[in-house]
């Protein structure tokens, strides 16, 4: 293309006319607030073991290490980076492989965290914690801590001491979405692997990749380089809008999982009645299907009053859907909608704190 003096004039002109241009809104990035005179946001660092406090015997171990060996002072030391970010201080509260964690583990985090929220020097909170049952506990504060203030559970596939350990900046991202104002009234997030996920929706997908943690119905963004980017909210109700209130529960009803299968037997759902379980998770097959040779069992323990919940062994595939294949309405059970297993057990423990009637446990899982 010849250069000439009209199009000279017109590319100067485009140039000019930019640089006098007001400066272009920020993206609608969201991070803590930095700016001189803003204060810091003041960030409680929660420490609960897992692999993020884990160490190896050698850098090339980013599988085979010990879990839950340091402590938060020297977690919060290793990043120093945090202090850029927010005012942190950390606590240990447990210091623990997390598929030890109990019900008992669980209402003692929950009200540690419920209590620190109300506090006035306490902007955000993070939770470090092992993987394996991550996603249990952030469901159960999603449901049971009444707070807008940002709550973060964090962990790590590989310990430090590995080569390309991600828990520093797991650990890094958690305190930057936790000082972020624009984390407030979403729940209970996730964050690993650079993704922004609700506690409700994610799951531990895979068992030593970095990239491990999904959500069925995708992420709710993402937090790179200190900035938080959103891209949707969560859709069920959570933290104060939930009916479920940590500060009012001392202890949750024994429910347990059976694992739908091939051959598939009555004995293991017999055998947890018998041992206390005032609710049955079914891990079903597809849709939550039960076996004709565990139906008559179920039903008897349903007469007894035992409450009998259909999940999926399929996790992220969908939602369980009433009255398909089993009669849920004639035989008085519940689906557990899109939940899975695991955290279908912490909802129905909740919901007995309440309720005995399977209709409002059924409200409960179609709304939370
Ligand atoms: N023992 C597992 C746990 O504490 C290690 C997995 C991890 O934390 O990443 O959950």
């Amino acid at each position: 293309m010849t250069l000439t003096p009209t199009r000279l004039m017109s590319a100067l002109g485009c140039a000019l006319a930019l640089t006098l241009l007001p400066g272009l809104p920020a993206q609608a990035q969201t991070g803590p607030t930095q700016t001189a005179t803003a204060k810091k946001a003041q960030v409680v660092i929660l420490a609960t073991g897992g692999t993020i406090a884990g160490a190896g015997a050698s850098a090339a171990n980013s599988a085979t290490y010990q879990a839950a060996k340091v402590p938060v002072d020297k977690l919060l030391a290793s990043v120093p980076e945090l202090g850029n970010l927010a005012q942190v201080r950390g606590e240990q509260v447990f210091q623990i492989a997390s598929e030890s964690f109990t019900n008992e583990h669980l209402l003692q985090l929950a009200k540690r965290v419920s209590a620190l929220a109300k506090q006035a020097d306490v902007d955000g909170i993070v939770i470090t914690h092992g993987t394996d049952t991550l996603e249990e506990t952030a469901f159960f504060l999603n449901l049971t801590v009444r707070t807008t203030k940002p709550i973060v559970v964090v962990g790590s596939m590989r310990p430090g001491t590995a080569l390309s350990a991600d828990g520093a900046l797991n650990l890094y991202n958690a305190v930057a979405t936790a000082a972020s104002p624009a984390a407030a009234g979403k729940g209970v997030l996730v964050t690993m692997n650079d993704e922004i996920n609700t506690g409700r929706d994610v799951t531990k997908a895979a068992n030593i990749r970095p990239d491990a943690f999904k959500s069925p119905w995708g992420p709710l963004g993402m937090v790179v380089e200190g900035q938080t980017y959103w891209f949707r909210a969560p859709a069920k109700r959570h933290t104060v809008n939930s009916e479920f209130d940590i500060d009012r529960i001392s202890s949750l009803p024994q429910v347990d999982i059976a694992y739908g299968h091939g051959g598939v037997s009555p004995v293991a759902y017999q055998a947890l009645a018998a041992s206390g379980a005032k609710a049955l998770i079914h891990a079903g097959t597809g849709n939550g299907s039960v076996s004709k040779d565990v139906v008559p069992a179920l039903r008897e323990l349903r007469a007894k009053g035992v409450q009998v919940i259909r999940s999926s062994r399929i996790d992220g595939g969908g939602f369980v859907i009433r009255n398909a294949e089993q009669p849920d309405d004639q035989y008085d059970w519940v689906v557990a909608h899109d939940l899975n297993p695991q955290k279908a057990r912490l909802l129905a423990a909740l919901a007995l704190t309440q309720t005995q009637n399977p209709k409002t446990i059924q409200r409960f899982f179609l709304e939370y």
